[in-house]
């Protein structure tokens, strides 16, 4: 039975402080969660998912990841049966259960239970899952004081095969890719593609600036078409500052004077070193410190209701 979710505004009555997630419209606890093992999106990947942050109890950009949610899902062959609305109404009684004002919301779409098949015909999806996490913001001082990255030899998805466009549950390369960096000492991974050219972080876009002109790499490229990076390359633009969006080869970045990874969460995050090669003078530079303030207009401007 699902229990009946308390409110915000009721304190008395919320259930999962911690967290909370609606499989297929039931709340439950974090640890309670269950997925059906036949779930295709657990056997095979076959799954897509966005992530939303809150602000003062509104998502941010919310229209945006939902109808990059349902490309994600159209690139999959797979139709999103529920409305915007329908999906907003499921998360904000998810959150009401957990009391939090501010979270990550986590919305994955599976295919759904099926016969130990690839094919989804079989499968009765798609499904819903929603997670409802108290919001965690990456610490104050990466901010001031920048991030070390690595670039693994670990690529990219090619482009022609499972396109980075689409948010799957497929994201096992980048995590590799993320194992590896650690391992090289680096906080996070930037990949190329297979023909050299840089591409993005594990989750996160990467940005660097050379001679006052900010670079990014173009979708052609093969990346994930990140909110944060569309509404900081207009914002950037608004500013006065010149972007350029284009394939790039790894030492146009490693040679760069500043760098930086945005994304829904972590924001933007200054890196000051690339495999061990100081990116300009090995702090965060003023172009960059100027698109993190840029990056709270955006915020402020993308909130809304769900
Ligand atoms: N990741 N590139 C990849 C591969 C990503 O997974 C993400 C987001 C981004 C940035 O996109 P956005 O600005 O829309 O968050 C770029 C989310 C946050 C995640 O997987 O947790």
């Amino acid at each position: 039975m699902t229990p009946s979710p308390g409110t915000a505004s009721d304190p008395g009555s919320v259930l999962y402080p911690d967290g909370a997630v609606s499989v297929h419209g039931e709340i439950s606890s974090l640890a309670d969660a269950c997925i059906p093992a036949m779930d295709h999106g657990f056997l095979f990947g076959d799954s897509v998912y966005e992530v939303v942050r809150t602000l003062a109890g509104d998502p941010l950009a919310w229209p945006e990841h939902y109808d990059r949610l349902r490309a994600s899902a159209t690139s999959l062959y797979m139709e999103l049966p529920w409305t915007r609305d329908a999906i907003g109404v499921r998360i904000a009684a998810t959150i009401s259960a957990t009391g939090l004002e501010e979270c990550t919301v986590r919305m994955v779409v599976t295919r759904g239970p099926g016969a130990m098949s690839l094919l989804p015909d079989t499968c009765d999806g798609p499904r819903l899952v929603i997670y409802v996490l108290p919001l965690r913001l990456p610490p104050p001082e990466h901010l001031t004081d920048g991030i070390r990255i690595a670039v693994p030899s670990r690529l990219r998805n090619d482009l022609r095969a499972l396109a980075p466009s689409a948010k799957t549950g497929n994201y096992l390369n980048n995590l590799l890719a993320l194992i590896e960096a650690r391992r090289a000492g680096g906080a996070d991974a930037v990949m190329v593609n297979t023909s050299g050219h840089v591409t993005e972080g594990t989750t996160s876009n990467v940005f660097w600036v050379r001679d006052g002109v900010v670079r990014t790499a173009s979708l052609d490229c093969g990346i994930l078409s990140g909110i944060t990076r569309h509404e900081l390359l207009a914002e950037m633009r608004r500013d006065g500052l010149t972007v350029e969006e284009g394939s790039f080869p790894l030492a146009d970045l490693t040679g760069a004077d500043e760098a930086f990874l945005t994304g829904t969460v972590r924001g933007v995050t200054p890196v000051v070193d690339i495999d061990g090669q100081r990116i300009g003078a090995g702090r965060p530079g003023p172009i960059t410190m100027r698109v993190a303030a840029l990056l709270q207009k955006t915020l402020r401007a993308a909130r809304g209701p769900w």
